[in-house]
């Protein structure tokens, strides 16, 4: 299975911050945001992984993580030349994907739970696309899901101005081997956007939606204004203080999965200048 993280988009909400700076470099407590993106991809098992940027952002994301080799993974960058829509990576990646399925994670939000690895394999084992739902208080700022009885969906709708349902479509989304050839069939929306939810309606006719209801122990974070992101670094604080443990720690992700030996490892580490976050990768390999 492939793995793309958006990371495109110009971060309006977040003007002045994101004036010479990607949003998804910004900070969330102690690392930058698409750290937390990535390390879910790394979660599922998925080494294939195309990260779509804007141009002129590309040096810096390229300087933050490479080609991915430190970490035992395979990272590829790709040009968003303007905002068209979340679609519009299958387009772009399409020479990626191939005949692969694929994960798309936006690199602005946050998932954090204690089975989220069971989550993401069952997920990876269903036929046709596969979403996840997350109640949320204010559903007019995200996709949102209407159900019908049995857990059936119903509707799929973007940003709905009154909605009777709260089931926002988290920024995590598995499609078929036939998610590039079904973006192709889109057009573009009144507000001039391919739209993810126009996307996973046409699974939904098919009837090859599958659809997991992330519940209230779990975690899911956006980022996208200023209240959103000091909450989200709020939140990684909290549980990373009262644990001592890190949340989003990519070069322990690569460790513990055996992407890459403890050797090397060390070796990654010690390019790293003194800091906590080198102590704590230290720390986690001679445990
Ligand atoms: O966060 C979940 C929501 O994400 C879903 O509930 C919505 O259905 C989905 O449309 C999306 O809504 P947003 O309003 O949050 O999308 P936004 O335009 O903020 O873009 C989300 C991320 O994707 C952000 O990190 C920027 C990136 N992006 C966005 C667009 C439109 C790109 O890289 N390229 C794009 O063309």
């Amino acid at each position: 299975m492939k793995g793309i993280i958006l990371a495109g988009g110009l971060g309006k909400r977040l003007f002045p911050l994101t004036r010479n700076l990607s949003k998804q470099i910004l900070p969330i407590y102690d690392k930058p945001m698409i750290y937390y993106p990535l390390s879910v991809l790394m979660l599922a098992n998925i080494k294939d992984i195309a990260i779509i940027v804007k141009k002129e952002d590309y040096k810096m994301f390229n300087e933050l993580l490479g080609n991915g080799s430190s970490l035992g993974i395979k990272i590829k960058y790709f040009i968003q030349k303007r905002p068209n829509g979340l679609p519009e990576a299958f387009l772009i990646c399409k020479n990626f994907i191939k005949k692969k399925k694929v994960m798309l994670i936006l690199g602005d939000n946050i998932f954090y739970s204690n089975g989220i690895v069971e989550i993401l394999d069952k997920a990876k084992k269903n036929e046709g696309a596969t979403i996840f739902s997350y109640q949320v208080k204010d559903p007019s700022r995200f996709g949102i899901l209407n159900l019908k009885a049995k857990n059936k969906i119903s509707s799929i709708i973007e940003k709905p101005k009154n909605s009777k349902s709260n089931l926002a479509i988290t920024g995590m989304y598995f499609f078929d081997e036939n998610v590039s050839k079904y973006t192709d069939e889109l057009n573009f929306s009144k507000r001039g956007e391919l739209e993810i939810v126009d996307l996973i309606n046409i699974y939904l006719k098919k009837k090859k939606l599958n659809h997991s209801r992330l519940g209230r122990g779990f975690a899911w974070l956006d980022t996208g204004n200023f209240e959103s992101l000091l909450e989200a670094g709020k939140f990684i604080e909290i549980i990373e203080k009262r644990q001592g443990l890190k949340i989003g720690c990519i070069e322990e992700i690569a460790f513990k999965k055996n992407f890459i030996t403890k050797k090397q490892t060390e070796d990654l580490i010690n390019s790293f200048p003194e800091s906590d976050y080198k102590n704590y990768i230290r720390k986690i390999l001679n445990e």
